[in-house]
């Protein structure tokens, strides 16, 4: 294992921002992890801990130790009547390991098609898609915990998951490096199409039949039709989450803006499309410099080149600050900003 210094992350984050860690290394084992936190330099210094960079907002270097994960494997555990249980390590790449579990037919992650990053960031954001979380599959997870150098195994509920939250951004931030993740997948499928465009792309795709391998087709089709592609321009996906309201407040927006996108959550509160506020609010294709607001999707943030961090923060807090004043609703930013 070689610890690099000054190292740049610019290929490392999709957002493409080129800033440098103060030290950088790759980790494949436990042991590798134990080793290097057995030197009081990097025992001691911040750690980062890195997948594939795609939900991360880097606004200066990194001043101290990024721990890039590339600890492999996919194994099934075991199966019973109704479950395939399989365990993943955290750095596998999670839409192969979706590809990995349509393949064998391991049903429940195929709306989750396409998702960039590595297993071991999914739950930490519980992420979600197409009508889908991660928290409907999850059996467990595995993770080290860097203070007193053991391993812990966290059940679905101890992860305390919520719409693109855990315990891991949460009470237990910066504590844990996740390991491995297990899911519980289905031996007879359930499917669940009735999210977004999936039924119209599946009618266009001529499926008579659905199964996981078309859903899984159509929400990657749905995907790139709507959203930029890192490789071409830098993103890290919806910069903010969609902000929950209650009722009252969906309602008496309604009236000064009939068309507000709004679905109604189990709570009786309503999910609002802060990509729809966004846009109201006069957002959608600004550039400024090299940052700007997406053109299709005015939730995603983009680096057309050479955008320094802070730039892209700033314009996230002026669109934060103007759908505060148009709607009276606060944003959250989704991505990490670091
Ligand atoms: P990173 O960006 O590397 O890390 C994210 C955070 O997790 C950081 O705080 C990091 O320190 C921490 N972390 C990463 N790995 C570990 C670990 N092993 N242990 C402890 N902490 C860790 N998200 C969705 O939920 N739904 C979507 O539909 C979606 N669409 C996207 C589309 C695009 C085009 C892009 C660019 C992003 C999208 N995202 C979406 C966001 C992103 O893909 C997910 O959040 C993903 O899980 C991030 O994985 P990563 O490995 O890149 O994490
Ligand atoms: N909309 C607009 N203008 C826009 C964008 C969206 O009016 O510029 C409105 C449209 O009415 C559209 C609605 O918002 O129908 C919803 O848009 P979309 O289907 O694109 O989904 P989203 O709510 O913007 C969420 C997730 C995505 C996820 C998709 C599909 C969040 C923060 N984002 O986006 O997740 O892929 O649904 O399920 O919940 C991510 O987390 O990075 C991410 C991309």
């Amino acid at each position: 294992m070689k610890v690099l210094e000054n190292h740049s992350l610019k290929k490392l984050n999709t957002f493409g921002i080129d800033a440098a860690a103060k030290y950088f290394v790759e980790f494949a084992s436990i042991d590798n992890i134990k080793e290097i936190l057995s030197e009081r330099k990097f025992s001691t210094c911040n750690k980062l801990i890195l997948g594939g960079g795609s939900n991360l907002l880097f606004t200066k270097n990194f001043d101290g130790i990024v721990l890039k994960n590339e600890l492999k494997g996919i194994e099934l555990l075991k199966e019973d009547a109704d479950f395939y249980y399989v365990r993943t390590a955290a750095g596998e790449v999670w839409h192969e390991f979706v590809m990995h579990c349509i393949k064998n037919n391991y049903a429940g992650l195929e709306n989750l098609s396409l998702i960039p990053g590595n297993v071991g960031a999914s739950p930490m954001q519980n992420i979600g898609a197409y009508g889908a979380e991660i928290k409907d599959h999850f059996y467990e997870l595995e993770a080290f915990h860097i203070g007193d150098k053991t391993i812990r195994t966290f059940n679905n509920s101890q992860c305390k998951f919520g719409y693109r939250e855990s315990v891991f951004k949460r009470e237990l931030k910066d504590q844990f490096i996740i390991t491995s993740v297990t899911f519980k997948l289905l031996k007879n499928p359930k499917f669940n199409t009735s999210y977004g465009a999936i039924e119209k792309e599946l009618e266009a795709m001529n499926i008579k039949e659905v199964n996981i391998q078309a859903i899984s087709k159509a929400v990657c089709n749905i995907r790139r039709s709507k959203l930029p592609n890192p490789a071409e321009i830098g993103n890290a996906g919806s910069f903010f989450k969609n902000p929950e309201v209650v009722k009252g407040k969906y309602e008496f927006l309604k009236i000064n803006y009939p068309t507000i996108v709004g679905y109604e959550l189990e709570n009786g509160n309503v999910k609002l499309a802060a990509g729809w506020l966004i846009e109201q609010s006069g957002w959608k294709g600004k550039t400024f410099g090299d940052a700007g607001v997406h053109k299709l999707q005015a939730l995603v943030l983009v680096n057309y080149g050479n955008a320094k961090g802070n730039e892209i923060f700033d314009l996230s807090q002026k669109i934060l600050e103007s759908v505060k004043e148009k709607f009276g609703i606060e944003l959250e930013r989704e991505v990490n900003i670091i």
